[in-house]
Order: C-alpha cells, then structure tokens, then sequence
C-alpha cells in the first residue's frame, strides 16, 4: 500500500488540497483532525472539560468512531451520528486541540489511523502522521503558511459562509492552535527529517495542487 503523509498548522489548506490530490491519484483521504474533534465534541456534549485528562480518559470507551468515505467525501460518524457538520465549530476546533494534547487520547486513535493505511492507498493528513503515525510513509509533506496568510484564508471562508469573523481574532486563535499544538509533550506539530517542507504563503489554491501534484507524481515515479 501507499501512505502518502501531509502534516502542517491549522489553515495551511493541508484538507482541501490533500482531498483533491487523493481524488486525482484514486487514493483514499483520510482526515485525522476529524477524529480528535468528534472527541472534543463528545467531551463537550457530555460537559467534560476537554483540558483535563483525568477527566477525558475515563469517558473515552464512551466514544465510537466510525470514517465512512460517501460519494468520495469521507463523514465522521460519532456513536452512529453523522457530526461532519458540526466539528467544524469554532468551540469544537478548541476542545479538539486540547483533547489532542493527552497521550490517551492519541493512543486511542493510533491503531485506527494505521489500520486504515494498511488496508487503502491513502492521503492523510494530521500533525503527527510523518512522525508517528506513518514513519514509513513513502511520500511525508510538512504544509505551511505565514499565520497571517492562514487568517486571511480563513476570514475569508467564514465571511463566505456568512459568519462574523475578524481578522485580528482569527489570528490571534491561530497563533493560540500553533502554539499549543507545537508546544504539547505529546506528538507536539513538527516536520519529519525526510518531509518535504512545502510554504504556500504566495501560492493560490491551484499553484499549491500543482506543486504538490507535481511532486508526488516525481516521488511515485
Ligand atoms: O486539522 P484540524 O484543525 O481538523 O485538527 C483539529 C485539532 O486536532 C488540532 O488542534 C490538532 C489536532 N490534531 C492532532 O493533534 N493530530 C492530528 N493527527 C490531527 C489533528
């Protein structure tokens, strides 16, 4: 099987351009950062503080995940519930953030993560799949972006939904990610010694696909 490994900050484009890659190259893409958020919803609709692991670890044999890939889109289900939707909240990105920081929790996911990879060609894309999840990964890519360029992303896509967001609070909650998810004891953000470190601070959506496109195509062959 091929494990192709795309880690990077919070808003660095890693799920859009990593969906189109594996759409192109017929791989399956898989999302880790939805599986620490339904945990982080899961905390949060049953009044856990996410922040704290004594009082996370306990409640996790509560949490069913399943990944189901529908129409090519991959949906996270959360005790049969379809929460795709709604992990994509501002307040599930930060209990998301803080339950990813305990090493319970990681080990959780860990198995699940690699099953799939040995089971599918796939794209996955996370903070710690070069580094721990897929050390073998025959393809790692580190994506980033300046935190300015990522708030101004992510304005934007918010006003485009038509929610209220403002830069200098996007950025500052960007920065408060960053900084957490590099700066935890486990699996803290960080690029693998054989990644490709790929910046698309200047690049617009379709030059970054193309570099990437590119280069996996190089390393495949
Ligand atoms: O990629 P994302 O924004 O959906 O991730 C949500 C949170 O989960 C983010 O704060 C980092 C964490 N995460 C992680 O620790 N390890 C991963 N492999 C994926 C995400």
């Amino acid at each position: 099987m091929i494990q192709i490994a795309i880690d990077g900050p919070s808003g660095a484009g890693k799920s859009s351009l990593a969906r189109r890659l594996a759409q192109e190259l017929g791989y399956l893409y898989v999302d880790t950062g939805a599986m620490y958020r339904a945990i982080g919803l899961y905390m949060l609709r049953a009044g856990v503080e996410p922040t704290d692991p004594a009082a996370v670890l306990p409640r996790l044999g509560e949490v069913h995940l399943e990944l189901k890939h529908l129409g090519g889109v991959q949906h996270v289900f959360l005790n049969g519930e379809d929460v795709s939707e709604e992990i994509r909240r501002e307040e599930v990105s930060m209990a998301a953030s803080s339950v990813s920081a305990h090493q319970g929790v990681r080990d959780f996911l860990t198995e699940t993560q690699r099953s799939i990879a040995r089971q599918n060609n796939v794209l996955m894309d996370g903070r710690d799949i070069g580094t721990v999840i897929l050390p073998d990964a025959q393809i790692k890519i580190f994506l980033t972006a300046s935190a300015e360029e990522r708030a101004r992303r992510r304005t934007r896509e918010l006003q485009q939904k038509g929610q209220p967001a403002d830069y200098e609070e996007v950025l500052a909650d960007i920065r408060r990610r960053d900084h957490n998810d590099s700066h935890r004891a486990a699996a803290p953000l960080r690029q693998a010694e054989d990644a490709v470190l790929v910046d698309t601070s200047n690049d617009d959506f379709e030059a970054a696909y193309q570099r990437l496109y590119r280069l996996i195509q190089g390393r495949l062959g």
